[in-house]
């Protein structure tokens, strides 16, 4: 370890204990999501599961509530529910990485596990970024062995975030990046090492793919089989806003294609936004030994509203999505909550039937902030439902207009905002509720609805009110605490 490796350990472990219990204090930290110790958590990095555990990296400023120079936060888990925190994995401490170690993943090979990652250079407004590697035997020391590659003349200094996974024996890399014409691509590289990449070519803005103008840049890309087909997962910035879709500062979606690795060749269906809500992004990938594909993004977004979050006083900002299953249903990438999810159930309670028709109606028992709420078999005449969540937001289905809306007070000025997203039909709502965020699962992960909700402390309560005759199987249960 070197001399400035341990002086920037040594500050960012004395900023955690020197804000230990102002951020406890907060009565918005969360009961059971991945939140930093102190600082600002972002992207979900290096997610894998590891000499019988799964570990999770992630993109961590520990000196303030805003970006800035990245360290690697670590947590690991038997249960992808209890997380626990690990030694910090990296300190921004060598040239190549001294504005920052930016994001990327993690594989294993002969047993150690390898991070790949991006070190960020910012010299006089100019960037530099290197494509490095590290090294750990025991998952909590890493040895660095610095850059793997530079950045090739085809591109922007705007290439980072480096997604490896191994095929047939070849190890494969994906990055997100942006031409000299400003277009932001997911290129990608090969190896045999984890130490010698070789371009292959650029996946997306080929002549054959209409998706060539979509945005000025693309980050964290992530590709993966599932099912038989490829899938990319990218968060797009400069995509502007188009009816309904595209209303966050940045986006995230997904592509579902397939890849001809040979020719360099990616047929793909059209980009779809992967959750529905307001705080979602940059999210990240693993299979695990089951073979689930789970998925975990940041509950974040970087806009002009970070810095109003009401969490910074606190001395601390943001958290990361509970993780999620993916399930390719024909095109459609679902995302449902984990099975392990149930070990947080306490008590709860249970209305059969349950009937709204019109007027604002309360079930007793249900209140709470840290919770579970599910609605099955919602049917009736109705033709348009809305729940209202702790005060301050709302979900509503226009039957109708066959609409689904999330509705919040905004953190930042107050106002209404609302997103939308469109629904054949509702049949099932899952909610997840904690101190300060909601994840509302539609349909068993057709649609997610992700965001963060600041209500006021005193308000607990949950109403329904309809247009019409709805009638559903309502149960919730209280959540226990595991973050
Ligand atoms: C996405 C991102 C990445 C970058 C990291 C820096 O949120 O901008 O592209 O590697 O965050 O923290």
């Amino acid at each position: 370890m070197t001399e400035r490796e341990r002086e920037l350990l040594a500050q960012a472990y004395a900023e955690i204990e020197k804000n230990r219990d102002i951020v406890e204090n907060d009565p918005y930290r969360l009961h059971y999501h991945i939140m930093p110790p102190t600082g600002l958590i972002n992207d979900p990095n290096g997610f894998i599961e590891w000499n019988g555990k799964y570990h999770l990296f992630y993109q961590w400023q520990p000196f303030k509530t805003a970006h800035g120079t990245k360290f690697w936060g670590h947590v690991s888990s038997t249960d992808l529910v209890h997380w626990e925190h690990e030694p910090i994995a990296l300190a921004p401490s060598e040239w190549y990485e001294q504005d920052g170690c930016y994001s990327g993943s993690a594989v294993e090979q002969d047993g150690n596990l390898f991070l790949l990652y991006t070190g960020n250079v910012k010299e006089d407004d100019e960037r530099e970024t290197y494509q490095c590697l590290a090294e750990s035997a025991d998952g909590k020391t890493f040895k660095k062995h610095g850059p793997v590659l530079h950045l090739p003349e085809e591109y922007t200094a705007h290439f980072r975030d480096p997604k490896v996974w191994k095929k047939d024996d070849v190890w494969y890399m994906v990055i997100g990046a942006q031409t000299k014409k400003l277009e932001g691509r997911a290129v990608l590289f090969q190896s045999h090492d984890l130490k010698n990449w070789t371009r292959l070519g650029d996946l997306t803005g080929t002549n054959t793919d209409h998706i060539g103008e979509f945005g000025y840049m693309w980050e964290c890309p992530d590709l993966f089989e599932l099912d038989g087909r490829e899938v990319m997962v990218v968060s797009p910035q400069g995509v502007a806003p188009d009816g309904m879709l595209y209303h966050n500062e940045h986006q995230c979606g997904y592509l579902v294609g397939d890849l001809d690795y040979e020719n360099v060749k990616y047929r793909h269906e059209a980009f779809v936004e992967m959750d529905r809500g307001f705080e979602f992004y940059a999210p990240q990938t693993l299979v695990d030994k089951k073979g689930r594909r789970i998925m975990i993004a940041w509950m974040g977004m970087p806009d002009q509203y970070e810095q109003k979050h009401p969490t910074i006083p606190f001395k601390w900002i943001h958290s990361l999505t509970l993780p999620r299953e993916l399930k390719l249903v024909g095109n459609k990438l679902y995302q449902v909550p984990l099975e392990e999810m149930k070990i947080l159930r306490g008590d709860g309670v249970r209305y059969s039937g349950a009937e709204v028709v019109n007027e604002e109606k309360h079930f007793a028992g249900l209140d709470g902030d840290v919770m579970e709420i599910s609605l099955d078999h919602i049917h009736g005449t109705y033709e348009m439902l809305e729940i209202t969540l702790r005060g301050n937001a709302r979900f509503i289905y226009n039957k109708e207009k066959k609409l689904a809306t999330l509705e919040r007070a905004s953190f930042a000025h107050g106002q209404t905002e609302a997103r939308h997203c469109y629904l054949e039909k509702l049949d099932s709502l899952r909610i997840f509720v904690d101190t300060s965020s909601l994840e509302i699962f539609v349909n068993e992960g057709q649609e997610v609805f992700s965001a963060r909700q600041f209500p006021y402390p005193e308000n607990k309560g949950y109403s329904f009110a309809s247009k019409g005759y709805v009638s559903f199987d309502l149960n919730k249960w209280d959540l226990n605490k595991s973050a």
